[in-house]
């Protein structure tokens, strides 16, 4: 029997996969790969912090999902994590699986950077658990252009790549954001996701395939 948390989540899939179609049908396999694979890592992050934590697993997942749904339909890439937020509230997910969206850009974008930006006056801070998740999950992963995958790769890697697009300012607070989740899921919990991390760079390939062939 489904029930409306599963409904949700297949719902989510097909507004994404349905989303890219229509407006960049060539940029789809490569989307659905970021978010299967961002939604494993984000429910896997999930499970290693302390149960006080209270992680809510559902809008973690649909934000994981949803979290790029407007990349398609960005005219800007600086704005796609604004586009998916509108696109989620208006199809009815909840406003968390929305602010996820919103709010994943970078390590985030406060309300005074959004001027410069030519966003909204508001501020892209991801400040939940969930919203952070997913944003660290999303940092992680890299698109290796040559070989056509994706890679886990680490916090040294995205502060580099911040600080290198960015600047000193932003790669430190990148840093903090990283290490600040790193700290919370604690040695024990870093070691477990360091090796989910190498078994699932291990995997990607066979993976990949298998997602492609059930089409
Ligand atoms: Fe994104």
């Amino acid at each position: 029997m489904t029930n409306i948390k599963d409904e949700n989540i297949k719902r989510a899939w097909g507004l994404l996969e349905k989303t890219a179609q229509a407006y960049k049908p060539e940029w789809k396999d490569g989307i659905m790969e970021h978010a299967r694979i961002v939604h494993d890592v984000s429910l896997f992050l999930a499970r290693l912090f302390p149960k006080e934590a209270h992680v809510e697993l559902d809008v973690l997942a649909l934000g994981a999902i949803l979290h790029d749904v407007g990349r398609s339909r960005a005219e800007r890439v600086v704005e796609h994590g604004v586009k998916s937020g509108e696109i989620i509230r208006k199809q009815g997910f909840p406003e968390a699986a929305a602010r996820i969206g919103e709010t994943h850009m970078g390590v985030g974008i406060t309300k005074e950077e959004t001027t410069a930006l030519g966003l909204p006056y508001r501020d892209f801070v991801p400040e939940t658990l969930e919203e952070r998740i997913v944003c660290y999950a999303d940092n992680l992963l890299f698109y290796i252009p040559g070989e056509g995958r994706h890679e886990l790769r680490d916090t040294d890697t995205v502060v580099e790549r911040f600080t290198r697009e960015l600047g000193e300012a932003y790669g430190r607070r990148s840093r903090e954001f990283m290490e600040k989740i790193e700290h919370e899921i604690g040695p024990q919990g870093f070691r477990q996701f360091q090796k989910y991390i190498n078994e699932f760079n291990r995997e990607l390939p066979n993976r990949l395939e298998k997602n492609r062939g059930e089409k």
